[in-house]
């Protein structure tokens, strides 16, 4: 679709700007920035805008107060900005003072992992004017920024802290309606490592939220951004709980929490409802919500095979700051797998074509479940991949959403 404004629609009209020596990407340090030219991604950018009915325009400059002058001009111009600001990320108050002053929703895109370079990278002075920080994602950053952006306007959105820092936050959408609503707790995976973010779940959040669903999409502490064991578990059990001081001002309905996640959120989800079978001195132990459903989307629902595995890099063994060899039951209060009966209802959907993480996790994990007593409900789709269960275009995307609406405890039939 192209995007096209007719008196009746505006196109979102966004402003990609890209700051110093962002011109030399696709020669600059390729093995650090990619191959892709600037040019290239300003005409990705503004095709993957079209795509979603939004204007795109583009800007250079390797000069702050050019940036400067280009931000004012962009108040009376633009809904909303994407930012890399290159090296002045690190260390311009002016910049960080401009975003700030034109107060249009802005996402700070960086093509490296700069979490995961020199230290002085590792901050950055304008994340805190900026709704969301990308990272790590190479160009594709820059598509999911402007995908945020447009999600962002589709319902309103409340980000609410659970914790002091900055990744201990979650985006709360309510449904049109009376309550009480049910609750759909959202965690987005990327096999716990922090260039993952919730933005991957947005068009999940907006979907529930559209079929009467209050959205908690969540946040936490991740891998290489101060999370993994013990703290994303403790991140995770106080998102869950944190539902009990806003449930009452936003009429949710405690006694219909499902936990919802995908991949490696997957994980989390299936491990959240588990949380009463959890011995007492175990992060996130003593829960006072407890999910009546989970559901885990292409899920790690056993970390001892995924570690066997090898899943993504290794992943487990970074999280979890471990080997199983270490015997000290770590992996046995981490893995759903060995928290069965998790006590809830558990929809598992997975893709026979996932290479991420293959289907036969959730298989097995669906047999073990049933055969300890928990009422499981396997979906396993044909010729559809991993990402594709959080795709609204993808073949499977209806199905998914219709199979998680079913838990919501309200009747058949009452939409
Ligand atoms: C960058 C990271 C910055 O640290 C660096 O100075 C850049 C590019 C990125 O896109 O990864 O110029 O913003």
């Amino acid at each position: 679709m192209t995007a096209t404004a007719t008196p009746e629609t505006v196109a979102m009209r966004i402003l990609v700007i890209n700051g110093p020596n962002l011109n030399l990407i696709g020669t600059r340090r390729p093995d650090i920035y990619g191959t892709t030219t600037l040019d290239e991604l300003d005409e990705q950018c503004r095709h993957w805008g079209a795509d979603l009915g939004a204007t795109v325009e583009t800007f250079q400059s390797n000069h702050e107060g050019g940036l400067i002058d280009r931000l004012h001009a962009a108040r009376h111009e633009f809904d909303a900005l994407v930012i890399n600001p290159g090296a002045l990320t690190h260390y311009s108050y002016a910049l960080r003072d401009a975003i700030e002053a034109i107060a249009l929703p802005t996402v700070e895109v960086h093509l490296s992992n700069v979490k995961a370079r020199e230290t002085w990278r590792r901050h950055s002075v304008v994340s805190d004017v900026c709704v969301a920080t990308i990272y790590g994602r190479g160009v594709d950053g820059y598509r999911a920024a402007i995908r945020h952006l447009v999600v962002r306007t589709e319902r309103p959105v409340e980000t609410i802290a659970y914790g002091a820092e900055p990744d201990q936050v979650g985006d709360l959408r309510l449904p049109g309606g009376t309550g009480p609503h049910p609750v759909a707790v959202i965690i987005h995976g990327g096999f716990w490592r922090d260039p993952w973010s919730r933005d991957l779940m947005d068009t999940l959040a907006v979907a529930l939220a559209d079929r009467g669903w209050a959205t908690w999409n969540i946040e936490y502490r991740r891998v290489g951004g101060g999370g993994g064991w013990p703290y994303t578990f403790e991140d995770i059990g106080a998102a869950v709980d944190v539902l009990e001081t806003f449930a009452e001002g936003h009429d949710l309905d405690l006694n219909r929490v499902v936990t919802i996640g995908h991949s490696a959120g997957g994980h989390l989800a299936l491990w959240a409802a588990a949380r009463p079978r959890l011995p007492a001195d175990a992060p996130g132990a003593d829960p006072t919500v407890v999910p009546v459903a989970a559901v885990g989307l292409a899920p790690i629902p056993d970390l001892m095979t995924a570690h066997r595995l090898g899943l993504g890099s290794d992943a487990v063994e970074a999280f979890l700051r471990r080997s199983p060899d270490a015997g000290d039951g770590r992996y046995a209060t981490a893995s759903p797998a060995e928290l069965l009966p998790l006590g809830t209802r558990i929809l598992l959907v997975h893709g026979d074509a996932d290479d991420a993480v293959p289907a036969v996790m959730s298989r097995e994990f669906a047999g073990r479940a049933a055969d300890a007593g928990d009422t499981v409900i396997l979906l396993e789709l044909e010729e559809v991949d991993h990402m594709a269960l959080i795709e609204p275009r993808s073949s499977a995307w209806p199905r998914v959403i219709d199979e998680i609406d079913a838990l919501s405890g309200r009747p058949a039939g009452d939409d």
